[in-house]
């Protein structure tokens, strides 16, 4: 058990716009579990969250595996005690043509992207109901708002996360427990393109900590307040909607052959 009053979980904490909210949450006084494949960078988030004067649990676990967030939630259980925060983050971004789509990027992505949000969302709803308190919030993604061609089974599982938040609200809310999908515009971070390639000035993209800012606004409003459940957190400059700028993204990785990266 921790000594704190509030335990967050975030998955893929080991860099982006994870690691950034990992901190922030720490920043805001949560003791923070970490979750993601790279051991190494979950131990460098971890002692950065111990610096903010937070506790930090580092479980290093491969989330596309079977029977992977059953051992996430009993060792949350085990060692902790119950999540108040729960943050999806982790993701990949299987993207191309659907017509010649390799069923494996299909699998992963329904997994990786919606089914193990879906399962630590049903580990932790009945400690938050219990409470009375509680956050429930999924890294979504514009090209779940709306199709562009090539955005492939991240977009299908991005726009399926959002559903998966609207039910999550409509059916906990009265028990005090709020969730929201953050549906992501273009986010300076390893998953992100260059921008340069497409002639986008790279001071214009969100960075992870603009996200992780409005994880603390979301996790800090007043329990009376619900906001979304979809938001659309996007950077300000026209030039950088992914909605204007994906069908040259998408041109640009199918001519290098990186579209299934
Ligand atoms: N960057 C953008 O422009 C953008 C736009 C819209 C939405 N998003 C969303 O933002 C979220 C975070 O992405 P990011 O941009 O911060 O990219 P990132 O730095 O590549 O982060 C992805 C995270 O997911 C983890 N992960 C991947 N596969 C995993 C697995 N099998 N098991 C456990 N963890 C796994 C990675 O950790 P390990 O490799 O250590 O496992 C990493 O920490 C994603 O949901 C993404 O869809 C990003």
């Amino acid at each position: 058990m921790t000594s704190r009053s509030s335990i967050a979980l975030v998955t893929g904490a080991s860099s982006g716009i994870g690691a950034a909210v990992a901190l922030e949450l720490a920043e805001a006084g949560h003791d923070v579990a970490l979750v993601a494949r790279r051991g190494d960078l979950l131990e460098r988030v971890a002692e950065q969250v111990r610096a903010r004067g937070a506790q930090a649990l580092v479980l290093t676990t491969d989330l596309a595996q079977p029977g992977a967030t059953q051992q996430v939630l009993d060792s949350m259980t085990g060692l902790w005690g119950p999540v108040r925060v729960l943050v999806n983050n982790a993701a990949v971004p299987r993207s191309g043509p659907i017509a010649s789509l390799d069923p494996r990027h299909w699998d992963l992505s329904m997994r990786l992207n919606l089914t193990v949000p879906f399962e630590l969302a049903r580990g932790v709803i009945p400690a938050m109901r219990r409470a009375g308190n509680g956050w429930i919030i999924n890294i979504g993604s514009v090209s779940g708002l709306q199709a562009h061609a090539f955005a492939g089974p991240y977009a299908v599982a991005k726009r399926g996360l959002n559903a998966l938040t609207e039910l999550l609200a409509a059916e906990n809310g009265d028990a005090g427990v709020r969730s929201a999908c953050l549906c992501l515009g273009w986010v300076a971070t390893e998953m992100a393109a260059p921008p340069e390639k497409v002639g986008v000035d790279p001071q214009e993209l969100l960075a992870p900590e603009d996200v992780a800012a409005t994880v603390r606004w979301l996790v800090e409003s007043p329990v009376r307040l619900t906001l979304g459940p979809v938001l659309r957190v996007s950077p300000t400059h026209p030039g950088t909607a992914l909605e204007s700028v994906w069908p040259r993204l998408a041109s640009e990785m199918h001519a290098s052959g990186s579209l299934h990266a």
